[in-house]
């Protein structure tokens, strides 16, 4: 067990562990066989959930938490205060680089990978996945 992992999951983040596990099931990933779960909690506390769906033309297919952050944006959600995600690997997987661009147009939350027995998981926070990132920020400078 790695540092940041420890015997179960926090209980601030059960209810958000239980949401993405939900959504997990709801998963269309025939082509790669990965299903996963997000769920988020924006800044009215408000849970919205994500999966990934996948589509014969492989391009066209959206990450779990792109799903999540886009049913929180167009609900009126502007910031993401934490993050939940469970995949079908043993070990906690984080967002991939794609995913961590667009969550961090909306804040920088803390994060939990969770492995998909539920047993193993990570709590970091967002800064130490994207330190360097590209930001709106950038763009006033140019
Ligand atoms: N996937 C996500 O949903 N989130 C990530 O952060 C990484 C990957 C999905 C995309 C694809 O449907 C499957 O996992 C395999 O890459």
């Amino acid at each position: 067990m790695s540092k940041g992992q420890r015997k179960s999951i926090p209980k601030k983040w059960q209810a958000l562990f239980q949401k993405a596990l939900e959504v997990q099931k709801k998963s269309h990933s025939p082509y790669s066989g990965f299903a996963v779960g997000c769920a988020l909690e924006d800044e009215k506390g408000r849970v919205f959930t994500g999966c990934n769906v996948e589509n014969a033309n492989f391009c066209e297919s959206i990450c779990a938490e792109r799903t999540a952050i886009v049913k929180m944006v167009s609900e009126g959600g502007r910031k993401v205060r934490r993050i939940a995600i469970i995949t079908q690997a043993v070990e906690p997987c984080f967002p991939c680089g794609g995913c961590l661009q667009v969550i961090q147009e909306f804040g920088l939350p803390k994060v939990i990978a969770i492995g998909r027995d539920g047993l193993k998981f990570e709590e970091i926070e967002f800064d130490s996945l994207l330190p360097r990132r590209f930001s709106g920020e950038r763009l006033k400078e140019g």
